[in-house]
């Protein structure tokens, strides 16, 4: 199930033209006298009415400090407060309000959440991670991520896919030495996973376990965690470090953490430079 918040309101055209030209907010859905906005994981619908509702807070959260100091300064104008910390929630925000007076509060909370993010975002902004906090993943939330990766898709649903989380700083270190420098990302977490597949089981062992490295890497985003896909890892004496048979396949490995940095999608092709309709 999904949800939609509504509200009431005298000034549509105003408000949509502020949603859409001043928080930038997409129109998930037209229907004239309902504009539905979404905002990430929320819609937000306003309806034309002889009353405003205004009551309540609207809540935009971001990534970062970074990112609610930067909408702070684009929205300088209509902001109620400067950003800050409230330690009692251990967020940072500030507080503006939308032509019609409803509180609008941006902030970004300074701890670890549950997933929220939608599918389509997920896909947006997960970005190759090479940089990581010394904190390690806890294993019921890699567990989790696990738990996911049991949906990944494999030829004739044989599930010749496997994940081996290696935590020894040795072992990734002599990988590294075997692979050259630009294996070193898998370093830079203090865990790594390898992505595999069983070569007796499947004879798409290649496609299964790429897949279950993207799906992985997915699950990851859904929980924020960074990964970062380091190929070149087919190579027996790395299946020996890690007990692999020679028979199976290493997708790659990936470092897995809470990045510490963030940034934009490089430069993407458009829609009509990779698809062609026959
Ligand atoms: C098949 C494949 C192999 C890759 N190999 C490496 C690698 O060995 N080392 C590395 O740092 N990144 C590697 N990457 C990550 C790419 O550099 C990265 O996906 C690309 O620059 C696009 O950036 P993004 O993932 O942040 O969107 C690999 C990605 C793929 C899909």
């Amino acid at each position: 199930m999904n949800a939609i918040n509504f509200f009431k309101t005298k000034k549509l055209d105003l408000i949509v033209d502020f949603y859409t030209s001043v928080l930038a907010l997409p129109v998930w859905l037209n229907q004239d006298s309902c504009i539905i906005f979404r905002a990430g994981n929320q819609l937000l619908g306003f309806c034309r009415c002889d009353i405003s509702e205004i009551s309540g807070t609207i809540t935009f959260f971001c990534k970062d400090r970074k990112e609610v100091d930067a909408i702070y300064s684009r929205l300088k104008a209509i902001a109620k407060t400067a950003p800050k910390p409230n330690l009692a929630y251990n967020i940072y925000n500030f507080w503006a309000a939308d032509p019609e007076g409803r509180s609008l509060e941006f902030q970004c909370f300074d701890h670890q959440l549950e997933p929220y993010i939608t599918l389509e975002e997920g896909l947006k902004t997960r970005r190759s991670i090479r940089k990581y906090k010394s904190e390690p993943v806890p294993e019921e939330l890699l567990n989790k991520v696990f738990e996911l990766c049991r949906y990944s898709p494999t030829a004739c649903n044989l599930q010749s896919y496997y994940y081996i989380v290696i935590k020894q700083r040795e072992i990734l270190e002599k990988i590294v030495s075997l692979r050259g420098p630009s294996g070193k990302p898998i370093l830079a977490s203090p865990y790594a996973i390898a992505v595999a597949s069983k070569g007796d089981i499947s004879h798409r062992k290649i496609q299964d376990a790429c897949i279950a490295a993207y799906h992985l890497m997915l699950a990851a985003k859904a929980y924020d965690l960074g990964t970062c896909w380091v190929t070149d890892m087919d190579k027996d004496e790395i299946k020996d470090l890690l007990g692999i048979p020679h028979q199976d396949y290493i997708a790659c490995l990936t470092p897995i953490g809470y990045p510490a940095e963030h940034f934009p999608v490089p430069e993407r092709h458009q829609v009509k430079d990779f698809v062609r309709y026959l």
